[in-house]
């Protein structure tokens, strides 16, 4: 099986309003993946069809070819899922460490309790702190989320993603909002952090897919356009013509 994730013919749709068209996507073990496609083509739809947040109306998500459709996020992500969202998910009142902590705990299954064995605790606390040093965040550590610059937020966001040890993991816009400089460090984190992974990343900026991506997919109107190599992509003119007056590719 050289196939971690495939997606058979899913649509989806917004109340009556087809957003999802026959997706078929395959996500090869070990690879980066990068979706992209112009706004509104149904990339994050997609995510939340594929991690559990929404039910395919029609078509099957299979997990290392076991038909995971129609399971839930936590479902999922015991069997190795891990996401980041678009939007900032994190916990703006908690601090880095309680957030990335609430992640290990819910893989976990376990719920933040007093009477747990003290023994237990500590282990989660080392494997919050590896988790926190992995992703640069040690600094802030004891900050509360919502006071973190943007940049810090989207790496505590892929440190969340990670803290479940996911062998799928999948981003959605880890580099929107923030700047130049910020990008390359999200950029090497994500490198880093999914050297023994299977990624897939929806992303806008082509340096990014570009400099991550072993394989791209277009999605366009909720179908896919193409998928292939970053050079087979660069040069496919359907893509081209897709892109027209929207950005550079
Ligand atoms: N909750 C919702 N209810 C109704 N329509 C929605 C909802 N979420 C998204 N849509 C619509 O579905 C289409 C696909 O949206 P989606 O967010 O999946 O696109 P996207 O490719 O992620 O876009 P972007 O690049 O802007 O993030 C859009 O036309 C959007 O307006
Ligand atoms: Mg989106």
């Amino acid at each position: 099986m050289t196939n971690l994730l495939e997606t058979k013919d899913l649509t989806f749709s917004y109340s009556g309003y087809r957003v999802l068209n026959g997706v078929n996507l395959d996500i090869r073990i070990g690879e980066r993946h990068a979706i992209i496609g112009p706004n509104g083509a149904g990339k994050t739809t997609l995510f939340n069809v594929i991690t559990g947040t929404y039910k395919p109306q029609t078509g099957r998500i299979l997990l290392r070819g076991d038909d995971v459709s129609g399971l839930k996020p936590f479902e999922l992500n015991r069997r190795g899922m891990g996401r980041s969202f678009q939007i900032t998910s994190t916990f703006a009142k908690q601090t880095v460490f309680q957030n990335v902590r609430l992640g290990i705990l819910s893989k976990r299954g376990i719920r933040f309790n007093m009477f747990k064995r003290l023994n237990k605790m500590d282990a989660i606390t080392q494997e919050t702190l590896k988790t926190i040093r992995q992703s640069n965040l040690e600094e802030q550590k004891d900050i509360p989320a919502g006071l973190l610059s943007y940049g810090k937020n989207r790496a505590l966001e892929i440190c969340m993603a990670m803290s479940t040890d996911p062998d799928l993991v999948m981003l959605d816009e880890p580099t929107a909002g923030i700047s130049k400089d910020e990008t390359l460090q999200i950029v090497e984190l994500i490198r880093d952090l999914t050297a023994d992974k299977t990624m897939v990343i929806i992303e806008h900026d082509m340096d990014v897919v570009f400099s991550l991506a072993d394989r791209i997919t277009v999605l366009h109107h909720g179908e896919i356009l193409a998928c292939g190599t970053p050079q087979e992509i660069q040069n496919n003119q359907a893509v081209k013509d897709a892109y027209l007056g929207e950005t550079e590719i």
